[in-house]
């Protein structure tokens, strides 16, 4: 009956979505996917599940980066029919508007399970209160809620860490090298999103406690065209006085890359301006083995793995999976000076990109 209703209203929201012109096939398909499939459920619901299968609806942030491809890929791969799941996803676009729709559509298609990556850290209380009286268990993946615990489990990374080991990292760096004075610029991401809120909190921990200079700190949105926009005007505004940039993601590296460029400004481990980025997609370790990143801070975005077996595996045999589940990490460097920081009090390795490190990666 479930998947009944699920049909019918999906085939309403896809009448619907067609009717307003919504795009959403085209910007949700990842890269293995078949454009048409994956952002409605109809391929699916046409033909309605069978036996046991557990229909999943995922609200994702959106496509703005590396790390957003590779977290999507990670849900078509394991929550598909051959594990046993059918998945209806959304891509939110950024818009915190149209996921909280997406988690209201999943009520009304009676879902078994939600999965959300929240695009901001708060505001979500009272969608979660609904899903919540509608008996449908939530799952968090990646950024974090902070205003509601209205949700069974969250997987994802400690973005206060990735910030804090940063800036130790980059304490240690400056040590080694014997750069007396950091004069920071950041780009951060995008704004209200706890891996923002985290990592621009540890990384200033560190700052303040060394005194460093942070200039600016700007959101650049996670995407490559925020980076470039914002390091343009950071060129512009503060042309020779500084020889950091921290880039809360991969791909604003990229933008930022670019705008040095043009600028004539050099980085990395040649370069004038020490530059550092999150995510560890394959295309920057490239660049941090290239020299021309000299640090990059991963930030795991295969979550979907540990939702099927420690979160939704366990509900189903009757359990209760843990409120929150850390996945691990790794920090990536350009040159082999250093072999390892000191993050919270814990010593932990810094792994120099190597050809087989490469060869390892999967996205
Ligand atoms: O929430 C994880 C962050 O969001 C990643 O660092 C970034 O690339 C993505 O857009």
């Amino acid at each position: 009956m479930k998947k009944f209703l699920a049909l019918a209203l999906a085939l309403v929201m896809v009448f619907a979505l067609a009717a307003c012109g919504e795009p959403a096939t085209e910007e949700t398909t990842p890269a293995t996917e078949p454009a048409g499939e994956e952002t409605t459920p109809a391929g699916e619901e046409t033909t309605p599940a069978e036996g046991d299968t557990i229909l999943v609806g995922f609200a994702q942030v959106g496509h703005e980066s590396d790390w957003r491809t590779a977290s999507t890929q990670s849900a078509y791969d394991v929550f598909n029919a051959d594990n046993g799941y059918e998945m209806v996803f959304v891509d939110a676009d950024q818009d915190v508007q149209k996921q909280i729709e997406a988690l209201r559509n999943f009520i009304q298609q009676g879902v078994d399970y939600i999965i959300l990556d929240p695009i901001q850290a708060t505001g979500w209380d009272q969608v979660l209160t609904e899903c919540e009286e509608a008996g449908i268990p939530v799952i968090i993946i990646d950024r974090t809620v902070d205003d509601s615990d209205k949700y069974i489990s969250w997987v994802g990374s400690d973005f206060t860490t990735e910030g804090v080991a940063a800036g130790e990292w980059l304490k240690a760096y400056a040590e080694a090298k014997n750069i007396e004075e950091l004069n920071i610029l950041v780009i951060e991401g995008s704004v209200g999103a706890s891996a923002t809120l985290g990592r621009t909190e540890g990384f200033k921990q560190v700052a303040d406690r060394e005194g460093w200079n942070i200039i600016a700190s700007q959101s650049g949105d996670f995407t490559e065209a925020g980076g470039q926009e914002v390091m343009e005007s950071y060129c512009q505004s503060y042309a020779g006085q500084f020889n950091v940039v921290i880039c809360q993601n991969d791909n604003e590296a990229y933008g930022a890359i670019t705008a040095m460029d043009n600028a004539g400004v050099t980085y990395g481990v040649d370069g004038d301006v020490i530059l550092v980025s999150f995510d560890a997609a394959k295309t920057a370790l490239g660049l941090v083995q290239e020299g021309k990143l000299n640090a990059c801070f991963e930030c795991n975005p295969l979550a979907a793995p540990f939702v099927d077996e420690d979160v939704i595996q366990v509900m189903e045999a009757g359990g209760t999976p843990e409120k929150e589940i850390y996945m691990t990490e790794t920090w990536f460097v350009a040159e082999d000076i250093l072999e390892s920081i000191t993050v919270n009090g814990e010593e932990m390795p810094l792994v120099q990109v190597t050809d087989e490190v490469l060869a390892g990666r999967a996205y």
